[in-house]
């Protein structure tokens, strides 16, 4: 079928502004979740460096990204789709290179491809996104029509990810993102009922504190949707789940709208450039602190 009129599924991207916040733990939970619903359901490792979905689904994973990059541009949908690892669980996993040098060369074009074929065969495709604003993490969070920003009770990983927040209003993706208080039950001085106030920010989605559950699952590669149904950790996520399918939208391919959120980055800060030379006084860069520069 000719793309324009082709229904898409849907793209979940999870992020965060700090590592280890629980995403990883998360894609692979939500999406064996989303399995149980009979739907086709891909999961794509997006963190190219040092991704570990395979480990945490016990994967041995005969094919990696690395696969798809060494075909080159002209990479067909059947090449892509038969370099998806499967799960016992039903669920389809794209792994990352299995060297972290190899993370260069992914670039935003494969990123595009593979997530369009994917959004063709499955329902879902959840991504798990690696930490910053790497130019092929803004591809994935262009390209996504849900993010699940994941963050936690911790100072530090609060104010990032309100500085994340700002950041996603200034590109116009602010909308598609809902945030995930990971761990919302633990011991600190912040409690849940702050979150809202310091993220200014509408109220998250709460999931509970259980390391054991959560850290077993992830070390022996079965996630606890499966074995550990039982847990509030996996009744959360079930809830979770239900949550998202119920708001599911039908989107077709022609539907989304390119925006390019890494030349939105550069043409924010060109515009601050030019402020900054009539007013003097200068202002933040946006793309100072991702360490990108635009060549001249
Ligand atoms: N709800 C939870 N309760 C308790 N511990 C949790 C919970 N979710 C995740 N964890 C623990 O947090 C740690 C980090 O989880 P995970 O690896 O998923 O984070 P990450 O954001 O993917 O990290 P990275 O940025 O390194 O990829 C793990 O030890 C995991 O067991
Ligand atoms: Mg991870």
């Amino acid at each position: 079928m000719e793309e324009g009129v082709q229904k898409r599924g849907e793209l979940i991207v999870v992020a965060s502004a700090k590592g280890g916040v629980g995403k990883t733990c998360l894609s692979v939970n939500l999406a064996t979740a989303f399995c149980k619903k009979n739907i086709r359901v891909s999961l794509v490792d997006g963190d190219f460096q040092f991704g570990d979905v395979s480990l945490s689904l016990d994967l041995k994973s005969s094919f990696t990204m690395k696969d798809i990059l060494d075909e080159g541009e002209s990479i067909d949908k059947p090449s892509i789709l038969s370099y998806l690892n499967h799960h016992e669980s039903g669920l389809k996993v794209l792994a990352g290179p299995d060297r972290p040098e190899y993370a260069d060369l992914v670039t935003p074009e494969t990123i595009e491809n593979v997530l369009n074929t994917l959004l063709e065969e499955h329902h879902y495709v959840l991504v798990d996104c690696g930490v910053g604003f790497h130019e092929n993490n803004l591809k994935m969070l262009d390209m996504a029509d849900r993010v699940l920003l994941v963050t936690n009770l911790e100072m530090s990983t609060l104010k990032n990810t309100r500085l994340m927040l700002e950041t996603f209003e200034t590109l116009d993706i602010r909308h598609k993102v809902e945030l995930v208080l990971n761990r919302s039950t633990m011991e600190s001085v912040i409690k849940p009922n702050d979150v809202v106030g310091i993220l200014n920010s509408e109220e998250p989605i709460y999931l509970p504190n259980d390391f054991q559950t959560a850290s077993q699952s992830l070390n022996i590669g079965i996630p606890f949707v499966m074995n550990q149904a039982k847990t509030d950790l996996a009744k959360a996520y079930y809830k979770m789940a239900e949550r998202l399918y119920s708001k599911r939208e039908i989107t077709m391919f022609n539907d989304k709208k390119k925006s390019g959120l890494f030349e939105k980055l550069l043409t924010k800060k060109d515009v601050e450039n030019e402020e900054e030379k009539v007013e003097a006084a200068p202002k933040k860069s946006l793309l100072k602190p991702f360490g990108r520069r635009r060549s001249t």
